[in-house]
């Protein structure tokens, strides 16, 4: 009897190779980086050199406006500016839950220089609403913290046909940093834009489908391409 012999062939195009490789490193780099960063243990590492007496400080006369300040990290950046004297200008798309977040900060504080702007980041129209209305009040901006943010799991279009989580995640922040602009000058130099990003924007490269056109639409997927472009 002659011996079997078993024969497998790989036909692995190098692209594909390539593209795998540089997937499984940067899920590797982003396990470890993440880890040490983004995770509980690195929230512990990054809080020792956190210090207190820095929330000491007065700021009364700087104008701070929080977007999507209604709750989350908004709410307590928010909260802070005011515990420390800010003028707060809370920018929140829905009215009453503006309205609540703004009373629970003014009690909190004290500090009764807390304002509600409604907002919905998601349209360009709005945006240029709020800024001419915020405009009017020709008072310098010290900082304004692009916060408001989301992670819309289905592809939904917006009235302006922009992608939902691009429209407020990236367009949002840039319309509202770019009309900004005038009043941050009239602060300047003392003047700062913060952009509260994501961690997960090191799971994807940078990619010219903004508005994530092709291929199976994941709003994970999307949400870290959104943070990569902030
Ligand atoms: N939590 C995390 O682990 C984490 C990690 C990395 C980065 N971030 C980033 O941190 C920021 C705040 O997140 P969070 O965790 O504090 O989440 P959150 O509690 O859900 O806060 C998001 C805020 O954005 C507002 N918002 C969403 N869509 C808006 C729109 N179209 N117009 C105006 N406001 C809108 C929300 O308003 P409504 O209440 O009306 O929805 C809410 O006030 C986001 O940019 C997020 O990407 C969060």
């Amino acid at each position: 009897m002659k011996n079997a012999t078993l024969h497998f062939e790989f036909h692995i195009s190098i692209t594909a190779l390539i593209m795998f490789l540089l997937k499984t490193w940067r899920a590797s780099a982003f396990g470890v980086y993440g880890y040490l960063n983004f995770t509980r243990n690195g929230f512990l590492e990054h809080s020792k050199k956190f210090k207190p007496e820095d929330m000491e400080i007065r700021i009364e006369g700087k104008n701070c406006v929080v977007t999507g300040a209604n709750s989350g990290i908004g709410f307590a950046t928010a909260e802070a500016l005011a515990s420390c004297g800010a003028t707060v200008y809370m920018v929140c798309r829905n009215k009453e839950k503006g309205e609540t977040a703004l009373s629970k900060i003014q009690s909190s504080t004290g500090n009764p220089n807390v304002h509600l702007e409604v907002c919905d980041l998601s349209s360009i129209s709005e945006i240029k609403s709020f800024a001419s209305r915020f405009s009017s009040k020709d008072v310098p901006v010290h900082v304004l913290v692009n916060n408001a943010g989301l992670m819309e799991q289905k592809r939904v279009t917006t009235s302006e046909g922009f992608e939902l989580n691009f429209a407020v995640n990236v367009l949002g922040s840039y319309a509202t940093t770019e009309l900004m602009l005038p009043l941050l000058e009239i602060a300047s130099p003392d003047a700062r834009v913060i952009t509260v990003s994501s961690g997960g924007m090191y799971t994807t490269p940078l990619t010219s489908d903004l508005q994530f056109s092709d291929g199976k639409f994941s709003g994970a997927e999307q949400y870290a391409r959104n943070k990569r472009v902030q």
